[in-house]
């Protein structure tokens, strides 16, 4: 277990594997093993998607799944409900680290590199570095973050617009946060709801795209009053025929 290693976050671009930079390529090199944590739904998709990225840019480093320890759902409701929530976060976020701490020094030599292949870029609603940061509080690591494309950008440019419009600010949040929103360009991600139909004006414009960089890329765009509906339905619908869906939006008041 002792002796230093290092751990390279590697953005890979949100779906299309065009988007990884020669920077990506170049760092896949120095890595001994890849790790990809095991978070169920959709991470067959996307650890396939990550082993056509090996297959192709570093075909003979081996990559491990860390099968992810199950969280404790059930905290009921209340105050103390909310303490306990923290609580059940903070045994789960120890239980992942610890697990990934055995992984790395069961798989990476002393001197070595940890490699782990992130979504998008590593800096935007991801866990793989609040991860790492626990896990260094086990084994000597440092950590190294090569920047990838982010899905907001795959979104702005599949609809050929800006994040914002001259002089104006940008907020980024969740579906289930958006209600709080009170920006002039909000992107909503991680939103299974379409929060927009409760908190949007019918005015508001919306730029929506799903499996941004795939083959199934779906972009929608329009006043909500206009395509809110149609967004909601082909939404479920796709999602229902690939069994896993990603979508993200931005939201503009007009
Ligand atoms: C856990 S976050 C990870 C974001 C990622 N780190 C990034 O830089 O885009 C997952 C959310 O990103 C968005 N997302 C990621 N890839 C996408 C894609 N190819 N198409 C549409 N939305 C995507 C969705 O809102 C999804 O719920």
């Amino acid at each position: 277990v002792s002796g230093h290693r290092t751990a390279l976050l590697i953005g890979i671009g949100a779906g299309d594997p065009r988007q990884i930079t020669l920077q990506a390529i170049e760092a896949m090199s120095e890595v001994d093993t890849f790790f990809v944590l095991d978070k169920g739904a959709s991470t067959g998709t996307l650890t396939g998607i990550r082993q056509l990225i090996l297959d192709r840019h570093a075909p003979t480093v081996p990559l491990v799944l860390v099968p992810d320890p199950p969280r404790d759902r059930g905290v009921g409701s209340g105050l103390a409900a909310a303490e306990r929530y923290r609580e059940v976060v903070d045994d789960w976020h120890a239980a992942r680290a610890r697990s990934l701490a055995a992984a790395i020094a069961e798989h990476v030599p002393a001197g070595g590199t940890a490699g782990f292949l992130v979504w998008g870029d590593p800096s935007l609603y991801d866990s793989t570095l609040r991860v790492i940061d626990r896990v260094r509080d086990r084994l000597e690591l440092t950590a190294r973050i090569i920047p990838g494309i982010t899905s907001v950008q795959a979104l702005t440019a599949a609809h050929t617009i800006l994040l914002n419009r001259v002089g104006e600010p940008i907020h980024i949040t969740t579906g289930r946060r958006l209600a709080e929103d009170d920006g002039r360009n909000t992107v909503v991600m991680l939103d299974a709801d379409c929060a927009f139909r409760a908190t949007a004006d019918p005015n508001d414009l919306i730029y929506w795209g799903a499996y941004l960089g795939t083959e199934f890329e779906t972009l929608i765009a329009g006043t909500v009053g206009q395509v809110g509906e149609r967004i909601a339905e082909t939404r479920a619908a796709l999602r229902e025929r690939h069994g896993w869906i990603m979508d993200v939006y931005l939201l503009r008041k007009s």
